[in-house]
Order: C-alpha cells, then sequence, then structure tokens
C-alpha cells in the first residue's frame, strides 16, 4: 500500500517536473510564428514597436520584456494575454538595445543598455527615472548580470565588453582589446549580445564582426568559440553565423542559441559541434510566419515556447514548442548531451520531491 503511493507520488511528481520544460537538446518548435508584440507595423502606440532589439522574458512573473528601441522605451506585458497591448515601463532612453530584469524582492529591477545614450540604466520598479551604472559604455549594445549583480556591457564600437561591480563601482574591460579588433581568441568585433552562465561562471558574446560566438571563463584573457565557423567569414550554410546579434544559453546542456541577423533565422549549437541546426526561420528575409528581417534577439519562456525579436517587422514571434521528447538513439553525437541533460532532469526532480515533502 505504502510501496504503491510512494511510486504513484514519485510518478505524478517527476511527470510534472519533466513537463517544466527542461528544453530537450532534440526539441523541435512549430514552423509557423504566432505575434505577440507589435502588429508588424512600424509606430508608437501601445499595441506597435519600431525596429524593437531585445527582449527578456521574466519567468516567474511569466511576463515579456521588450527594448522597443526606435520609439526609445521598454516595453512589458503578459504572455498569458491574448492580445499585443503592452505597458510602458521606461522611457526617454535614447535607444535602449538589450535588456535584462532582475527578479529583485522588491519587484522587478530593468537593467538596459542604452546605444546613443552611450551607458546602463538600472530602473528599479516602477521608477519615473534610471540610474547609470559605471563609466561610459560607448554604443552600448548588449547587457548580462550575474549573481553578484556584477553588470556585463558591450561596447559595440569599441570592440569590448566592461564590467562594472556594484561592491567597488569600478569598470574595467573583461573581454577583447579596446578599440582593436581581430580574429584569434583575445580579440572580438563589434560585440553585440551578452548571455551570462550562472552555472559555470561563463559570459558568451555574439561577436557579431567575426560572425561567431565567443564564451570567456571568468577572468580569462581569451575567449574560445562556441558557434560559428573557424574562417569567421559569414555565410548562410549551417556551419556558418552572417553577424549574430543575440546569443541565449541553455545552462544544464550548454546548448547554444543564435539569433543568426543576417542569415534570418534561429540556430542551435550543440557543445563541441562544428554545425548548428535551424530552429526556425531560414527562409529567406520576409514578413511570412516562417520568415524574419533581422532577427536580433531570443528568449523562452518556462514551457520551451521560443520568442524571437524580429527586428525590422517591429514584431515578437512566439514559437510554440512542439516535440521536447528526448534525442533518438540514431542521433549518436545528441546522445552523451541527451543522457546528461535526462540525468540532471530526474535529479531535479527527486530533490524537488524531497523538498515539497512528499517522501
Ligand atoms: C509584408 O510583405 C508584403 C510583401 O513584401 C507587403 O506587401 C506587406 O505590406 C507586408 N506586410 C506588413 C504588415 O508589413
Ligand atoms: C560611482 O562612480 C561614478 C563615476 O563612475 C560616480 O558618479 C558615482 O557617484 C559613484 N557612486 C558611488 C555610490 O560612489
Ligand atoms: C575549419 O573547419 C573545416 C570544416 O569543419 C575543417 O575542414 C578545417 O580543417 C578547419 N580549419 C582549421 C584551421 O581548424
Ligand atoms: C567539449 O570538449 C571539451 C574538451 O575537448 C570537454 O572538456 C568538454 O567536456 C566537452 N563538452 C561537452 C558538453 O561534451
Amino acid at each position: 500500500m505504502t510501496f504503491v503511493s510512494v511510486q504513484v507520488t514519485f510518478l505524478y511528481c517527476c511527470s510534472t517536473s519533466l513537463s517544466s520544460a527542461e528544453i530537450s537538446p532534440c526539441a523541435k518548435w512549430s514552423p509557423h510564428g504566432k505575434t505577440v508584440a507589435g502588429n508588424g507595423l512600424v509606430g508608437d502606440t501601445l499595441t506597435q514597436l519600431a525596429t524593437p532589439r531585445g527582449i527578456f522574458i521574466m519567468k516567474r512573473m511569466n511576463t515579456l520584456y521588450i527594448a522597443d528601441s526606435g520609439n526609445y522605451r521598454v516595453q512589458m506585458l503578459p504572455l498569458s494575454q491574448s492580445s499585443n497591448l503592452a505597458t510602458t515601463v521606461v522611457f526617454d532612453v535614447r535607444e535602449p538595445s538589450k535588456i535584462y530584469v532582475d527578479d529583485d524582492e522588491n519587484g522587478p529591477t530593468i537593467y538596459i543598455s542604452v546605444f546613443i545614450g552611450n551607458r546602463v540604466e538600472k530602473w528599479t520598479k516602477e521608477a519615473s527615472k534610471g540610474i547609470q551604472l559605471g563609466d561610459e559604455c560607448r554604443s552600448c549594445f548588449g547587457i548580462a548580470v550575474d549573481k553578484e549583480k556584477n553588470v556585463y556591457m558591450s561596447e559595440l564600437d569599441r570592440e569590448d565588453v566592461l564590467k562594472w561591480s556594484p561592491q567597488t563601482n569600478l569598470t574595467k574591460v573583461v573581454a577583447g582589446q579596446t578599440d582593436q579588433r581581430g580574429t584569434t581568441d583575445k580579440y572580438l568585433s563589434s560585440p553585440h549580445g551578452l548571455y551570462f552562465d550562472r552555472n559555470s561562471d561563463t559570459l558568451y558574446i555574439a561577436d557579431s564582426g567575426n560572425n561567431r560566438i565567443q564564451k570567456w571563463k571568468k577572468d580569462a584573457l581569451s575567449g574560445s568559440q562556441v558557434a560559428g565557423s573557424n574562417t569567421s567569414t559569414p555565410s548562410a550554410d549551417t556551419g556558418s553565423l552572417d553577424e549574430p546579434e543575440g546569443v541565449w544559453v541553455d545552462e544544464l546542456t550548454k546548448i547554444v542559441y543564435v539569433a543568426d541577423t543576417m542569415n534570418n533565422r534561429i540556430i542551435r549549437w550543440l557543445p563541441n559541434t562544428s554545425v548548428g541546426d535551424i530552429i526556425a526561420g531560414g527562409e529567406g528575409s520576409g514578413n511570412a510566419t516562417n520568415q524574419f528581417n533581422s532577427p536580433s534577439d531570443l528568449a523562452f519562456d518556462s514551457e520551451g515556447n521560443l520568442y524571437v525579436c524580429d527586428t525590422w517587422n517591429h514584431r515578437v514571434q512566439m514559437f510554440s514548442i512542439i516535440d521536447n521528447k528526448p534525442c533518438s538513439s540514431t542521433s549518436t553525437g545528441k546522445r552523451q548531451i541527451y543522457s546528461n541533460w535526462i540525468m540532471i532532469t530526474i535529479i531535479l526532480s527527486i530533490l524537488r520531491c524531497i523538498i515539497e515533502g512528499l517522501f
């Protein structure tokens, strides 16, 4: 009797845990996106956007934040709603590029890289004005925040990434060589989007001018490539990228998802592989449901649905996850990564069961 109930509890517990969104390395999304923000026409009403360049999903509140660059504002909308009506939460910022939303006790705190304003601003909940963090960030594009709330910011025109520490109030270069572009591992070229992996203390950089994604471990003096070709030349084959502007990293599997901007596609790169696979777009530039016009950022919600910031279509597209099954045993290259993934998932499930006191 007890045995049966424990079994049932375990299965129930694990099945709910498994369905809540660890993304399989072989997951598939609908090829057709649905517009969730903007209406496809450039404009400044609350249902429109103008060249959005960054998106962020705050999982706990299930809300989408959009750097509505051309309108100098940040828009927010609940993902549970069916309309594209957004609320303005940040305004008068001269071209916000990317955003990071921190789930503070006092409510969401928004960090914004401000491109023309050459700085990073932090807006606390319901603020009417932001505060600058750190020194000048020239042509500030990417932003990321680590566990200690250090802020990483990319200087697009200066080929480097800065880090500001709230403990010391100092800003220093942590990746690339200031004002020098290059193709070897100590250089960057027009760094765009950033992603900080809190599990491995590693910064991922969309090294746009070099058509690659680089990762820089904390305190490293050079980076290493995780996506793109080894020649740093742009191309549309699946072993290359073309001026990628956004990167999103799965902290469990280390799979790198790239907004491959000039190729008008979202591409997934497994660790230690030399080719990626296209998960959305890749059908040329256009405004059809399976197309993009310069996608610059991406994010996933807690169910694994994919959101893409479709800059020159002035919209955010959502692609439903339609298959989150494990990789089949025939895709040998993915087997190891998958087994790591399933192991971590099971461990997390068991931990969750224990924490919830169900054992
Ligand atoms: C989508 O593209 C077509 C063809 O280029 C164009 O006629 C149409 O106006 C576009 N729609 C929007 C909403 O921009
Ligand atoms: C941090 O440094 C900036 C200059 O980079 C200065 O304007 C600001 O007042 C400093 N903040 C604190 C709390 O010391
Ligand atoms: C670059 O990649 C290609 C294809 O994967 C490979 O054939 C070539 O040897 C690599 N070149 C270098 C310098 O690593
Ligand atoms: C990738 O390769 C490196 C060294 O070749 C290895 O240390 C690392 O564990 C590999 N990563 C994965 C996820 O297989």
